[in-house]
């Protein structure tokens, strides 16, 4: 039976990017492209509707901050992470000692290993355990030179979700400033940054916001603290050769995605309507049965049991992980992510660095999908194991 049509799919890949997009999204997409743009500043004396403005506020609302100035809106997490470190470090004296995790994507892990490698800061990556990174380990990592630590909230692959307020609490102690990629908590779960002790916050739009790929930003407390590492047009104070020092301005440059910050405005009050609260409590409780289903299957190895975010990682014992998303995918509609799941240094401490199948469940992922889903993978462990038996 080969399932490739989308009605017959369940698509369980939304911690690398959502599907479906509520209606809301679509909608507000089709409307941004069907008027010409007034951005705001950049267009005096016309109508219309004001996408920047309202994915701002959108974003104010949602993480309880502060002046909606303070969210900058890059291409994604990825390119928000090549700011914020590459300017940090640039404004940062002396020697610059940073700490991240093994639990991280390569969007941390890359450009502080470049950074690494021109010289400009040593590196410690700090191991994580159960799934979970101690803040006494992130403490202990502590030295004179420490500047900056920059970490994930939340694991793409073992769906774990970190204390980052102890761990915010210890550093702001010491002065060390906080980056925190929130890619996979932003929508998943209550985040309020008006009582978590961060510097700044990553998002990417086009997860359990919602939004479209290609949308993303982060949210900088003190941009005093952060040089500005690109330069161009901002359609403000124009006559200046430099980069403008006012937020947004000095690190949001060139035409924004306007018909993606429409899209994000519209994703962000979904998810405000449906509530974050709800979302995490259905997230976890979908995570729970799932895991609970593949547990049954002897073979089947489960490297987080108690994930707080909707993300479930697994190998069966006998296949290649490709193979069995390849199964999952071709035989049973089942769509996974496979592989790495850019986060080498989790597969090297837990998978030998081959790899796993991912499971993630969204808001829209039914329970009646989630049962087909573990029923399909646990034929294809059963299947598994029978021919390692007969072998
Ligand atoms: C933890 C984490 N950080 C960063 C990213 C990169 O996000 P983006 O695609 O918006 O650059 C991802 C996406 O997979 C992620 O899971």
């Amino acid at each position: 039976m080969l399932k490739n049509h989308p009605s017959d799919m369940i698509y369980l890949n939304n911690a690398a990017t959502s599907w479906p997009k509520p209606p809301e999204v679509c909608m507000a997409i089709t409307r941004s492209l069907a008027q010409p743009v007034f951005g705001s500043g950049r267009t005096a004396g016309s109508e219309g509707e004001d996408y920047i403005t309202q994915a701002r506020e959108a974003l104010v609302q949602l993480f309880h901050t502060g002046p909606g100035e303070n969210w900058v809106f890059t291409h994604n997490a990825t390119d928000a992470l090549n700011i914020l470190i590459p300017g940090f470090i640039a404004s940062a004296e002396g020697p610059c000692h940073v700490i991240t995790t093994a639990l991280d994507h390569n969007s941390v892990l890359r450009p502080l290993h470049e950074l690494e490698r021109a010289g400009r800061i040593t590196l410690t990556v700090v191991p994580f355990e159960n799934a979970k990174i101690s803040p006494d380990v992130v403490r202990a990592a502590i030295c004179p030179e420490t500047r900056l630590v920059v970490m994930s909230h939340g694991s793409n692959v073992l769906g774990s979700v970190q204390d980052i307020h102890a761990i915010g609490e210890i550093l702001h102690e010491r002065g060390i400033y906080f980056i925190v990629d929130g890619a996979q908590t932003a929508g998943h779960m209550p985040v309020d940054l008006g009582n978590l002790p961060v510097d700044a916050f990553i998002f990417t739009g086009h997860k359990a916001l919602f939004g479209v790929p290609g949308t993303g930003g982060f949210y900088i407390r003190d941009p005093s603290r952060v040089g500005t590492v690109r330069y161009g047009g901002t359609g403000t104070d124009s006559f200046s050769l430099f980069q403008p020092d006012e937020m947004p301005d000095k690190y949001e440059i060139g035409t924004h995605n306007y018909p993606g910050l429409a899209a994000l405005a519209a994703g962000i009050a979904f998810v405000c309507s449906a509530g974050t609260a709800a979302i995490a409590k259905k997230g976890e409780q979908q995570a729970a049965y799932i895991i609970s289903e593949l547990k049954k299957e002897p073979n089947i190895i489960i490297y987080n049991e108690t994930p707080e975010l909707p993300i479930i990682a697994f190998n069966i014992e006998g296949m290649e992980n490709d193979d069995v998303g390849f199964v999952l995918a071709r035989a049973y509609g089942v769509i996974s992510r496979t592989g790495l799941h850019c986060a080498p240094l989790v597969h090297k401490t837990l998978t030998n660095g081959k790899g796993c199948v991912r499971v993630s469940p969204s808001w829209f992922t039914t329970d009646g999908e989630c049962r087909v889903a573990v029923k399909a993978i646990r034929e294809v462990a059963q299947g598994a194991n029978s021919s390692l038996n007969q072998a």
